[in-house]
Parts: C-alpha cells; structure tokens; sequence
C-alpha cells in the first residue's frame, strides 16, 4: 500500500519554529520511526512551501497512490486550489495537524480542505501523522472497493 504523506509549508522547520507549539524534532527524524512503526506500508514524504508544488504532487499521486496523509500547513485555511485538488483526486486523503486546531486563533478554526478529506487528526504532535497511518493500514484488508 503506497501512502504519501505531504507537509506544506514551513513544516521544513519542524524542531526549530515555534517549539511550544510544533515541538522539538524534526520531521526527517521522525519518518524513519514511522517506516519501522509500519512495515506493511510503502511510506514516502514530500514537502513543498508552495503552493503549485503541492497541487502538482497530488495530480500527481492522486490516482495511483494508495492514501495521502497530507498537513497542508496555514494553506489549510486559505486554499481553495488545494481543496479542489483533494476533491478532485481518487486517493483518499487524512488531513493531519501537529497542533490542536480548535484550541487556536479563530482563523484556523476553519479548514477548507476537511470536508473533501477521509477525516482529520489534530492535537497530537507528530503522533498525529501515525494515527492517520494506523487508519490506513485498518483500511488494507477492505481493499476491495478501495477508492483506487
Ligand atoms: C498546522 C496548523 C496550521 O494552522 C499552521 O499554519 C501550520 C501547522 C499544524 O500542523 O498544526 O503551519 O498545520
């Protein structure tokens, strides 16, 4: 099972940009762990501070991969571009947020990408991207019917 996990923009400073809020480590240290957590799973990371990069990477996945775990950053507020993008790919997508969204500024209260997604995990550091794995891999047995 292919599974894509997208990071928008400014998570390249995961471990250095607001620690009290996004932690200590970065997201190349943690992917490793992610790969041993599931090896039933063909795991590979892009990330992108734009947001046409973005959109290309899923045209590009979005109907050949298995699943995109995708945190799409503060364009998850503003874009509609990538929201048209997750509605109109086949591979389903689980919006993911290292920080608890409805404890923030009203602004980001809103997602616009949310009610095209599979679901959301938000609130839980980097654990938020292995319980949106840990979703995907409860899906492997049902396959069939899978929307790819
Ligand atoms: C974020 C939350 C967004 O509001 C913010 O703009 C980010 C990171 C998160 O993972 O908590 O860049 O997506």
């Amino acid at each position: 099972m292919d599974i894509l996990i997208i990071n928008g923009p400014n998570l390249n400073l995961l471990g250095r940009r607001e620690p009290g809020i996004y932690g200590t480590r970065s997201f190349e240290d943690f992917f490793p762990e992610l790969e041993s957590a599931f090896p039933g799973l063909t795991l590979s990371m892009f990330q992108s501070n734009h947001e046409g990069e973005l959109l290309d990477k899923l045209h590009e996945v979005g109907f050949t991969h298995h699943g995109i775990v995708l945190n799409a950053g503060a364009y998850t507020h503003t874009s509609l571009a990538l929201a048209d993008a997750v509605a109109g790919i086949a591979t389903p997508v689980v919006e993911v947020h290292l920080s608890n969204l409805a404890a923030r500024e009203e602004i980001r209260h809103k997602s616009l990408l949310g009610r095209h997604c599979a679901g959301c995990v938000s609130g839980f550091g980097l654990e938020s991207y292995r319980l949106a794995l840990h979703w995907f891999q409860a899906q492997q047995p049902k396959r069939v019917g899978f929307r790819v």
